[in-house]
């Protein structure tokens, strides 16, 4: 299929929803937008739909992919809940937080979803596209960031063509995503334990497990994120060779923000870098973002993509 397929321009209506569902049913790949990023979503209780997400973005498969569920219902098929991951539920989904949670035996998943491991991760997304098409499907499904491996992840429908057309079956256009940098992700231990595996729009505390060190989520790799040039961190005086992605007061080609707003410098961050990666300039310099709220999600994002 890779390289042959016609890739499918399908708009976020009920005909567009409809004919994304009627690909993903019979096994096929589809870029959706979620409030995060685009994923690229198969059925995630057929093996070869959920082969082919590897296949498509190149993703090395011990790395374990989230599964998207409509509802709480749905969510409790598939994984065991406690107390305390019922109220993190019941607090922030549908929206930008993903569990992970120990698997059921009895859960309906490709195994190359878990890659091994007994959990398995889920999100209950906000998207009305996102939402509406696990309902048509009646699937969850799973869906990584629709990028090629180590690239930007894409927060429009044009990211995900960039490096996506001709390899997957469609993508579903609604526009450029609202959070712009992926969820949150939180293990939820069986005795209740919280641990934030990637830090995200949902604002839950400190990470426990680093980059550096034992890394659970390993789509946690620095690599992950990188634009394809040099990138240098907190810089005020870019040299002319860089392109310079300014926030607040410090100027740039483009900006973050220019008010120094941490939620818009989210949602534009991937914008940036993906221009950044595309302009003719050799080097990318980006201004220093305060270590405040959801500019530690921006930060964990920036630091891998420096490294
Ligand atoms: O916002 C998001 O989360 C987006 C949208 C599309 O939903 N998805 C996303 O997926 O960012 P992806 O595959 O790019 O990142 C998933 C992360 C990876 O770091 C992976 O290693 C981790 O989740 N992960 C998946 N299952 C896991 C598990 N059972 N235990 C620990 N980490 C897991
Ligand atoms: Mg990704």
């Amino acid at each position: 299929m890779l390289g042959k397929v016609v890739t499918e321009k399908l708009g976020p209506d009920e005909p567009g929803l409809e004919r994304a569902a009627a690909i993903l049913r019979s096994g096929g790949v589809v870029a959706l937008p979620t409030e995060t990023v685009y994923g690229l979503a198969a059925r995630a209780d057929c093996a070869e739909a959920v082969a082919k997400i590897y296949e498509a973005k190149g993703r090395p498969s011990f790395n374990p992919l989230i599964v998207h569920v409509h509802s709480l219902e749905q969510a409790r098929t598939l994984a065991k809940f406690n107390p305390n991951s019922l109220e993190l539920a019941a607090d922030h989904w549908p929206g930008p937080l993903t569990l992970v949670l120990p698997r059921r035996r009895d859960a309906t998943l490709a195994d190359a979803i878990a890659a091994g491991l007994p959990t398995v991760a889920l999100r209950c997304p906000a998207h009305a596209v996102m939402r509406r098409v696990i309902e048509l499907v009646d699937a969850p499904l799973a869906a990584p960031s629709a990028n090629r491996s180590g690239f930007v992840s894409p927060t429009t429908a044009n990211h995900v063509l960039a490096t996506l057309d001709g390899r997957i079956d469609a993508v579903v256009d609604g526009g450029p995503t609202a959070a712009g940098i992926e969820s949150t992700i939180v293990a939820v231990r069986p005795d209740g334990r919280r641990e934030v595996l990637r830090p995200g729009p949902i604002l839950l505390g400190e990470v426990v497990a680093g980059i550096d060190g034992q890394v659970e989520a390993p789509g946690q790799l620095s690599q992950h994120y990188a634009p394809g040039k040099p990138v240098r961190l907190n810089v005020r005086d870019p040299d002319p060779d860089e392109f310079m992605i300014g926030f607040g007061a410090v100027d740039g080609v483009c900006s973050l923000s220019d008010n120094g707003d941490l939620e818009v410098a989210a949602a534009r961050l991937y914008a940036c870098l993906h221009d950044a990666s595309g302009s003719s300039l050799p080097r990318i310099a980006i201004a220093p973002i305060p270590e405040d709220g959801i500019g530690r999600a921006i930060n964990d994002r920036l630091r891998r993509a420096a490294s």
